[in-house]
């Protein structure tokens, strides 16, 4: 112990643990084990698993293992539990949310200190950052409870939702989840992480102490395996995940075809980005805030700095300076920095990461760090975009630091990442700022601040960093529906085309072929062949067999495209209206391309009329889709930028083959997003005419191409592409499935139907769902106010 008098001789600094008395006595009542928190009670202690404290390697608790029959219970009790939870008003079920932020305000101290004694964080983080930003999301989302009718007008709750949540912030995690899904009239099943289950265990007691009704909110403790039979149950209607890319790869595979919808919040790796005119002095102290804060275990942890060329010696000079003062140790020590890493497993992987970067001949700078499962500051300079410390999400406190040149060579080198979680800007100079954060592919980027988090942002990534939000009205809206569609009767799947060679003498009518769309061009399709379109019993004219070579052509003009998701909304909107104008000058050839296909004619007129009127709505829609702006903390405005997903594949269902291709193409490239289009596989004619419209009203090449021929192969060769970053598919339960099991690769977004569910010719062809599908939300934190 050093005394008064040895720190005032070496001006060293004294420690100043907290005292962790209470949650020693509350972890000592349950020395027997922790049951599982299940329709309003805890069972009884099954086959346990024991919980340490990192720091000294103590096992603190027993915890018990979830079966899947404990699994089975939750969701039973939660299934019973929520027709009734959703009934009740919007007000009533902001009472329960207000009690529970009310007391994990008054248990704050407790839950602050089991949070650093589980997970190892510093306890002033979990005192001044975790448990505050707890308690905020539930008042907040009391206000969304409250207001839910109002804001959501006809949105309904989903229903039980399963929520498997990380280790890093353990409480945190729960309440960004649970707050949401309990506002909105949903009941959980909630599993957290095996490292740091214990603060989920006291808040199930809070949430008792606060009368929130029987099986609204269940817990189960366990693995990987318990999370899973969680994903997997059959009676679960939503899955909440975050954690690893390589289990949210899993689950989304997990959870395909099976109607469930689902929200991932994945890895990141994200660039913290400095310019030569940015106060070095603020955005060191942003790369401790970045990087050191929660011990790097960060999903957006500013994990690459990028840093100008010009000011990159005296920055690097001043950031190891910085290291030196930082303090690793006790994680109840007041004057505690890093604290200890979750798990010596997790350990053990960071240090690996960083030998690996070391072999490859990266310069490390290290600051020191306690015997034990801690691990030091890193600094890592010299590093390119080939290294392993460049690419994989080490989850510690490790940081890269590589210099660039121009703005340009900054975002190309923050774009050079398979994620998109975070981003982070230092400059003096708000353009710049602004014109980087327009560029820069995440879900969050921070202007001149980093990791700030507030419950009415939105959180959440592009790319394989996960999809859906999290936090304000975007977070609360993963957690309502529309009433489903009733499928009047599926659809079956398309037989398969008849194909003939395009220059085979049996077909005598070439040049009427149909040829497909790619870059604004006619195209004939790689294959050489082409298929037979039948209307009633004969055939009516030839379409191109498009095959995977036409479908990778097509994506790469589309990305030569990308100018048309930079055009202004006004820009936009004249070019659809332009289509609308020319669709309806040739109103009449449409009909009768309808009429061809053996549609009486009232019904082909009327296709036709909701075809030109929806290219109107979607029009004007195109400047008016836009985002807000969020009250978020003194100093900070967010801002939700509605950016469009980028290229998308579209496959479209057989019936109503002009309508439901202009429903859906309308609101993809109203938002600026460039498409893929496989129209209706057995009557494509229509699409193809459409070609000839667009060609006419100035829409750029490769913003609409169109691929005919087997749509479920063309689907699967869409879903598979890294380079398609959102998919829509209507059409079989099957093909619905494939797309979204096919789609795990690089996580794109996606959205399937059965092409029996909706009528295209009536209202439920259009609305705004269309247009937030094709959108995802960038929130950019700026500095506003004093
Ligand atoms: P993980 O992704 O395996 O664990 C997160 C949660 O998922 C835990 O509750 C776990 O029990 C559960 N889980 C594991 N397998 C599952 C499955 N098949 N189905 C359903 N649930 C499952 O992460 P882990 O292994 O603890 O950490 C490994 C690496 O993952 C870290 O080093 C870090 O790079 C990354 N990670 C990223 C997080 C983020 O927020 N982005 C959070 C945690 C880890």
């Amino acid at each position: 112990m050093t005394t008064i008098q040895e720190i005032l001789n070496t001006m060293d600094y004294g420690t100043a643990p907290e005292d962790s008395k209470i949650v020693r006595e509350w972890l000592s009542k349950h020395e027997s084990g922790f049951g599982h928190f299940i329709n309003g009670a805890f069972t009884k202690v099954g086959e346990t698993f024991d919980v340490q404290n990192p720091a000294t390697g103590d096992v603190i608790a027993r915890v018990s293992q979830g079966s899947a029959s404990d699994v089975d219970d939750a969701v039973k009790a939660a299934r019973a539990a929520q027709p009734k939870w959703a009934g009740l008003s919007g007000h009533e079920r902001a009472k329960y949310l207000y009690a529970l932020a009310r007391h994990v305000q008054q248990h704050s101290r407790f839950l602050a200190v089991l949070e650093s004694i589980d997970n190892g964080k510093p306890i002033r983080e979990s005192r001044d950052g975790d448990i505050p930003l707890v308690a905020r999301h539930f008042y907040h989302h009391a206000g969304w409870a409250e207001l839910a009718e109002d804001e959501f007008p006809g949105a309904e709750a989903v229903g039980v939702c399963g929520q498997v949540i990380p280790w890093n912030f353990p409480l945190l995690m729960l309440a960004w989840k649970v707050a949401p899904a309990l506002a909105a009239g949903n009941t959980v099943v909630l599993k957290p992480a095996e490292y740091t289950p214990l603060t989920a265990l006291a808040f199930a007691q809070i949430a008792a102490e606060c009368g929130l009704p029987k099986g609204v909110l269940n817990i189960v403790t366990g693995d990987g395996e318990t999370g899973a039979a969680v994903v997997g149950h059959e009676n679960i209607d939503k899955v909440a995940f975050t954690g690893s890319t390589d289990v949210g790869r899993i689950i989304r595979q997990q959870t395909a075809g099976s109607g469930k919808s689902l929200t991932l919040e994945l890895g990141g790796k994200s660039p913290f980005i400095v310019f030569a005119d940015a106060d070095l002095d603020a955005a060191v102290e942003g790369v401790v805030d970045a990087i050191w804060f929660n011990q790097g275990q960060v999903c957006c942890a500013g994990s690459r700095i990028l840093v100008a060329e010009a000011v990159a010696a005296k920055f690097e000079k001043m950031l190891r300076k910085r290291m030196e003062t930082i303090r690793v140790g006790d994680p109840l020590d007041k004057n505690t920095d890093i604290g200890a890493i979750v798990h010596p497993v997790q350990r053990d992987r960071i240090a690996e990461l960083v030998n690996k970067g070391a072999s490859e001949g990266l310069d490390l700078c290290q600051g020191t760090a306690p015997e034990g499962c801690f691990y030091p500051p890193t600094l890592a300079t010299g590093v390119s975009p080939a290294s392993v410390l460049w690419n994989e999400e080490i989850f510690g406190p490790v940081v890269t630091l590589t210099t660039f040149r121009t703005p340009k060579d900054a975002i190309a080198l923050a774009n050079n990442s398979r994620y998109g979680l975070a981003a982070s800007i230092w400059s003096e100079n708000v353009n710049l700022c602004l014109d980087i954060a327009a560029k820069v592919k995440a879900g969050v980027v921070w202007i001149n601040c980093t990791n700030v988090f507030d419950a009415g942002a939105g959180f959440g990534g592009y790319r394989e960093s996960g999809f859906g939000r999290e936090g304000g009205r975007e977070g609360m809206a993963a957690y309502l529906k529309q009433p489903k569609l009733k499928v009047k009767k599926p659809e079956a799947a398309p037989a398969a085309p008849n194909a003939v060679p395009v220059d085979g003498a049996e077909i005598g009518m070439i040049d009427r072929t149909a040829k497909l769309y790619i870059g604004g061009k006619q195209a004939r399709p790689d294959s050489g062949y082409v298929y037979a379109v039948n209307g009633g019993k004969k055939t009516v004219g030839h379409a191109g067999l498009g095959s995977r070579k036409d479908v990778r052509n097509a994506v790469e003009a589309a990305h030569k495209a990308a100018g048309w998701g930079k055009a202004t909304g006004h820009n936009r909107a004249q070019v659809l209206y332009y289509i609308a104008e020319n669709l309806s000058a040739r109103a009449k050839e449409f009909t009768d391309r309808l009429v061809s296909f053996g549609m009486n004619n009232g019904a082909a007129k009327a296709e036709v009329e909701t075809a030109i009127r929806r290219c109107f709505w979607y029009a004007a829609q195109a400047d008016k889709f836009d985002g807000m702006v969020h009250q978020t903390k003194t100093n900070n405005v967010s801002i939700a930028m509605h950016e469009p997903l980028g290229v998308m594949g579209v496959a479209c269902p057989n019936g109503s083959p002009l309508a439901a291709m202009v429903s859906l193409v309308m609101p993809a490239i109203a938002m600026g997003n460039a498409v893929i289009v496989v129209p209706s596989q057995d009557h494509p004619l229509a699409a193809t005419d459409f070609y000839q419209v667009l060609e006419t009203s100035d829409v750029p090449a490769g913003v609409v191409n169109i691929i005919t021929g087997p749509r479920d192969d063309l689907a699967k060769t869409l879903a598979q592409h890294d380079d398609v970053a959102g998919m829509w598919y209507v059409g079989t339960a099957e093909g619905a499935e494939m797309v979204e099991r096919e789609s795990a690769g690089n996580l794109k977004q996606t959205w399937t139907e059965d092409g029996g569910a909706r009528d295209w010719t009536s209202a439920q062809g259009q609305g705004k769902e269309f247009l937030s599908r094709a959108t995802q939300v960038k929130n950019i934190w700026v500095p506003y106010g004093e």
